[in-house]
């Protein structure tokens, strides 16, 4: 049976896709271009209670973001770095968008989310022939990963992933849904697997100074999402910069801010806004 929270994790997932697959985007010289809007074929994105959720409203945050993530994949494909890792990638097309001879991309996320995008990387009209569950060891390979109960080292392990060679790990709009404990155990597994010329690149959603964050959370939860409880990750910046200290990354350029509004609501009688902050940090 599918809780409120996975119906809703469904919807933003599918938002997130269908959304970025209407903007102008780039693409390496061997990239497809076309295969974003191929991956996202007949998703539908509806709310919990089956009512179509309306793309539009996600351009304004995609329109940042997409293009946050994208500059920094094809950053690190001109810089030599050899090893994607995708956290949460859900239907992400930046693995064939920004293919490039010697790259692998691995993209991790929810089994029953990896089988629906194995089925759909099957049918593109690319080369993608190669692409198995887990097993892929070319150019793309998709590994199924629970990251509140599963261990991301020894998933990435087995899907072939190099821990002696530097990677760019990307987590776009996927530590929000992950409880405070969880989101620590993935940034301590992905640290085992981190090389020196590392890259760790995140959205963290943040609240202003001096509120409780859990209470944020638990707000966030009743007023916007009716008690269904799929925001988890909430915190001040500098917590989130102290979070990503902890496990060994040091946040570029720390003093400055790279964002977008993501929502205002009342905490405690106080209008809050809540802020989609860009993290970008080298392995120290
Ligand atoms: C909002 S979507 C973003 C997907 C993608 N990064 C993008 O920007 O389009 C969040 C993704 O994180 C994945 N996710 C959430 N919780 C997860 C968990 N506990 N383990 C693995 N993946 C998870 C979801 O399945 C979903 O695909």
């Amino acid at each position: 049976m599918t809780t409120r929270a996975e119906k809703t994790l469904t919807m933003i997932r599918e938002v997130c896709a269908l959304g970025r697959a209407e903007l102008d985007r780039p693409r390496t010289a061997e990239g497809d271009a076309t295969a974003g809007r191929t991956l996202v074929d007949g998703l539908r994105a509806v709310d919990p209670s089956g009512e179509p959720s309306d793309i539009s409203l996600s351009l304004g945050l995609l329109a940042p973001r997409a293009p946050y993530f994208d500059r920094l994949v094809l950053n690190a494909v001109a810089a030599g770095t050899r090893q994607v890792v995708n956290l949460g990638a859900g239907y992400d097309d930046r693995a064939l968008r920004f293919r490039h001879s010697g790259v692998r991309f691995f993209d991790l996320d929810l089994p029953d989310v990896v089988a629906d995008k194995a089925r759909r990387l099957r049918t593109l009209d690319t080369d993608v022939s190669h692409v198995t569950l887990d097993t892929d060891v070319s150019h793309v390979t998709l590994a199924a990963v629970d990251f509140a109960t599963g261990d991301v080292a020894d998933v990435l392990a087995r899907a072939g992933h190099d821990a002696a060679q530097p990677s760019l790990f990307i987590a776009e709009h996927l530590v929000l849904f992950l409880r405070p404990y969880d989101v620590e155990r993935l940034l301590a597994g992905i640290s085992t697997r981190t090389a020196a010329g590392s890259t760790l690149a995140l959205t963290a959603e943040v609240h202003p100074a001096g509120l409780d964050s859990s209470l944020v959370v638990s707000t966030v939860d009743d007023v916007m999402f009716d008690g269904a409880g799929p925001l988890r990750g909430i915190r001040t910046r500098d917590a989130w910069l102290t979070l990503l200290e902890q496990h060994g990354w040091q946040v570029e350029d720390a003093a400055g801010t790279t964002a977008v509004d993501h929502f205002r609501l009342p905490v405690d009688g106080t209008t809050v806004q809540i802020q989609t902050q860009f993290l970008t940090a080298a392995a120290a």
